[in-house]
Formats: C-alpha cells, structure tokens, sequence
C-alpha cells in the first residue's frame, strides 16, 4: 500500500505571539514540525508533503530535504491547505495521512496503529479521535444511532444539541487518497470563521455512504495540540517523561528525570549514569558505563564506554573511552578525544584532535591543533591560531611535554619528544627530542627590597 502523508503547517500560531511561524518552535531542541516528520518516517511513511505559507521560507530552511513543499498563500483553512496539494497528489493510489505540524506528540506507534485500523477495517476515511469531559476548542465528533461518524463540528459551530459529546477531533486522519482529492473541491467556507474546513469532508463522504470511521486514541497526551507558549512547555515536559521513562527502562540511571532533558533522537547504552541539571540533544550517542553531568549540555556528539564528563559543554565531539572531561570545560567543532584522555578545569577546545592518554589539566585552549599520544599541555597553555585574518594549524607530536603557560603560535610543529619550557612563546618549529625556551632570564638584585620601603 503506497502511503503519503501530507503536514498541515502553513498557520502563523498567532496565539504563540512570535515572530517566527509556530511549526519551527523547538521541543527539546527539535522544532516541532521534524518532531512530526520524524514520526511519519519511523512508521515508514516516506513521501511527505509540508504544506506551507506563513514565512514559508523559514520552515523550508528548518525542514530541508526531508519534506516536499506545496505553498500555500493564503491561509483560507485546513481544507484549502489540502486543495493546494491536489496538482501532486490527485492521481496517486494509496491512502493519504493529514496530520497538523501543531501535534508533535502522536507518536509512530499510534500512527502505525491508525493506518493498521484504516486498512484492517476497510475505511476510506479513519478520524483519530480523543475523548475528553471538555472537548475544549477541538472540533466534535457526531456520530448517528449505529455508531456511525457521519460529520464533525467546528467547536466555534457547534449548537446546543453537542453540548455534551465527549469524542473529539485530534486533527489526523487517514483517507483514500483518490477519494480525497476527488471530495475536496465540493467544500464551501460558510461558517463561522470563513474558512474551508478539512473536517466538512467527512460529512460529505457519510452522505456519499462511504465507510468513515473514528479510532479513540487512549493516551489522551499524545493528541495536544501546541497552540500558545504553555502548551509548548507542557509538551516538552510530557515528551521529555516519555523519554526519560524509556532509557531508564533500557537500562540507564537518571538520577533526576524531572532536571535532564534527553532529545528523542539520542542513544545512550546500559549502566551510564546521567546525574541532574543535563541536556542531551541532537543526534548524541552514549556508550556504557559513562558518567554524565551533573550540569552538562552535550550537542550532536559521540561518547565512547567508561568516560566521565563534569559540568561541560560539548557540541560535535567525538570522545572516545575512559576520558574525564571537566568540571568546566567546553568541546566544540568536530574535536576528536582519543582514549585514556584527561580534560580537565577551564579547559576549551576547537577543531582539535587530542591523542591517546595525552593531558590537559587545566585552563588552556587548543583549536585548530593536532595533538598526538602522550602529550602533556601544561596549564595554561595557548594555541595562537588567529592572526586577525586567518586560522592556523598547531601540531604537536607524541611524547611532548609542555610547561606551563606556554604560547604556541601557529602555524607551528613540535616534533615528538620535545619539550617546551614553562613561560615560551614559541614562533619556530621546534626539532624532536629537543629543549625549547625563550624567556627572559631572572635578575637578582639585592637588597633592593630594603630600599623599596
Ligand atoms: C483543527 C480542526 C479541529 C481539530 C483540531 C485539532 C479544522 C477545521 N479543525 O482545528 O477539528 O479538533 O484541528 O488540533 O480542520 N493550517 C494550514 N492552513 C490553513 C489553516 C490551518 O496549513 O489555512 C494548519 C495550521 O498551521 C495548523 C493546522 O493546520 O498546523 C490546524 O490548524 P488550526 O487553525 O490550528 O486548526 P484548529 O482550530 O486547531
Ligand atoms: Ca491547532
């Protein structure tokens, strides 16, 4: 069965009061429409449609080549968002899934359930519905004697007699793709908003007697809809338990779920330890028996087994095993920590490949530097890699040992074995095995203390 999804996202989100067009506001570092794609995909749906409008540049750049774009220009509703699609999608066999770039939470297994139920039961359209005391702002679900959806209503147009209908709309549906595009053109907007309701199509396929039905989502969670800015955080909140709850069911402690933040797309491998107050997003992978945090944001990067980070803050690492990093130390733009590695206080790298068991105990920086095996960095330790205009390589090789507060200024090679005396600047390449100093030598005056008071 070929199954296209389309995205309903071309709405502002007036009720966020941003600048920025709702769909691309983040969830645990994700905005919220790849929360949705990202859904779509993990239940194999793979030919996505983004309907977009309001900015539509800026949600094209968030979302790139993970989703094909239809523009819509005017946001005349949800049922003319799906008309826009009609050119690309009318002749297509298949079943088609609506779904709003507003409800990040429904999760793969609900979507794989919902489109399971469509085929199961022979539908040409399934609603996937929530039940609530108050169905709030959402549209109603009416269904007849027999059970039978046979249309819904707009909150906004609701009379009366629904008063007290409890099923709602969640938004997503699956139809019979043809069917769809057949059906849309015969929406009208009178209404109470003036719009062309998405949601008048299921009365008009109950009148034609095809089969639509609606599937009661059970965990009422996965169907809010982030409408304002308390919305957003009670989602993050929800997903960040759901994700938390996982790991820790995988095998990982967390010793305070309520204060780490883990985005849906990390991995983290059995008996690691995350200790409060750390946020882990992106495309992050964790090995075993690792130590994270307390207080560490790590950002698309790679830990191996058996390594300790303290109060860092990493983006696009590698680090392999058995290395402590901080307290206090910064990580960023693809440096490469081998084994056995020491990173300690006020420590920050860039661009820097740090070799095996090799040191850097305290307050230096390294960017844009080669660093081989067993290399001792002295504290306070400087690679002068920016001239002003350009950015410079620093190498060191194995075995080096350099002293304190030493100033390397690139581009520049120690070779392997060499050491550099505490207090040098270095500006010449300095030869293996061999002494490197320059500094000002001491003078002694006596008893000029004597004088000075
Ligand atoms: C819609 C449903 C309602 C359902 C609710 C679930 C309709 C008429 N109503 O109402 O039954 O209970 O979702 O959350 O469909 N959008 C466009 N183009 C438009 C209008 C909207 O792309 O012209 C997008 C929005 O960006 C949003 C989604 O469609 O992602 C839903 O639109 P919204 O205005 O939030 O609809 P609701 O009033 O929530
Ligand atoms: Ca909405």
């Amino acid at each position: 069965m070929k199954i296209n999804a389309i995205i309903l996202a071309a709405g502002r989100g007036t009720r966020m009061k941003s600048n920025l067009p709702k769909v691309i506001h983040k969830i645990l570092d994700k905005p919220m429409i790849m929360h949705v794609i990202d859904n779509l995909r993990q239940a194999e749906v793979n030919n996505i449609i983004s309907v977009v409008g309001y900015q539509a540049e800026l949600v094209k750049a968030v979302v790139k080549e993970e989703s094909r774009f239809v523009l819509q220009n005017e946001q005349l509703g949800t049922g003319h968002a799906i008309m826009m699609c009609s050119e690309i999608l009318k002749d297509k066999d298949g079943i088609t899934i609506v779904i709003c770039g507003d409800t990040p939470l429904i999760s793969s297994s609900t979507i794989k359930e919902l489109i399971d139920y469509h085929i199961r039961n022979d539908n040409h359209a399934t609603i996937l519905t929530g039940e609530l005391e108050d169905t709030l702002s959402y549209g109603k679900i009416i269904r007849d004697n027999d059970n039978n959806v046979v249309k819904i209503v707009e909150f906004k147009d609701a009379k009366e007699e629904y008063q007290n209908i409890k099923e709602f709309n969640t938004g997503t549906y699956i139809f019979n793709n043809k069917l769809l595009f057949n059906l849309i053109d015969m929406l009208d907007n009178n209404n109470s908003q003036k719009e062309y309701y998405l949601t008048d199509i299921i009365e008009i396929m109950a009148n034609q007697k095809y089969k639509v039905d609606g599937c009661i989502l059970k965990d009422l969670k996965e169907t809010i809809g982030i409408n304002d800015r308390a919305t957003l955080a009670y989602a993050q909140r929800v997903l960040s338990s759901r994700i938390n709850r996982r790991l820790m069911d995988n095998g990982i402690t967390i010793i305070d779920p309520r204060t780490t933040y883990i985005g849906p797309d990390v991995c983290i491998e059995i008996d690691t330890i995350i200790k409060p107050n750390t946020h882990i997003y992106g495309n992050t992978k964790i090995g075993e028996k690792c130590i994270i945090g307390p207080n560490v944001e790590l950002n698309n990067s790679i830990v191996l087994n058996d390594t300790e980070i303290t109060n860092a803050h990493i983006d696009d690492c590698t680090i392999k095993s058995h290395v402590k990093v901080g307290p206090y130390a910064r990580l960023r733009q693809n440096c490469i920590i081998e084994d056995d590695v020491k990173i300690g206080n006020f420590v920050e790298m860039k661009k820097t490949i740090f070799g095996n068991r090799s040191k850097s105990a305290h307050l230096s920086y390294l960017g844009d530097a080669i660093i081989g095996e067993d290399v001792n960095i002295g504290c306070g330790t400087i690679t002068v890699n920016y001239d002003g205009k350009r950015k410079h390589q620093t190498v060191i090789e194995d075995n080096v040992f350099i002293g304190c507060n030493a100033n390397l200024i690139a581009p520049i090679k120690i070779e392997s074995d060499a050491i550099i005396a505490a207090g040098t600047t270095i500006t010449n390449d300095v030869p293996k095995e061999s002494l490197a100093i320059g500094r000002v030598r001491q003078e002694i005056k006596e008893d000029f203390g004597n004088k000075f008071k």
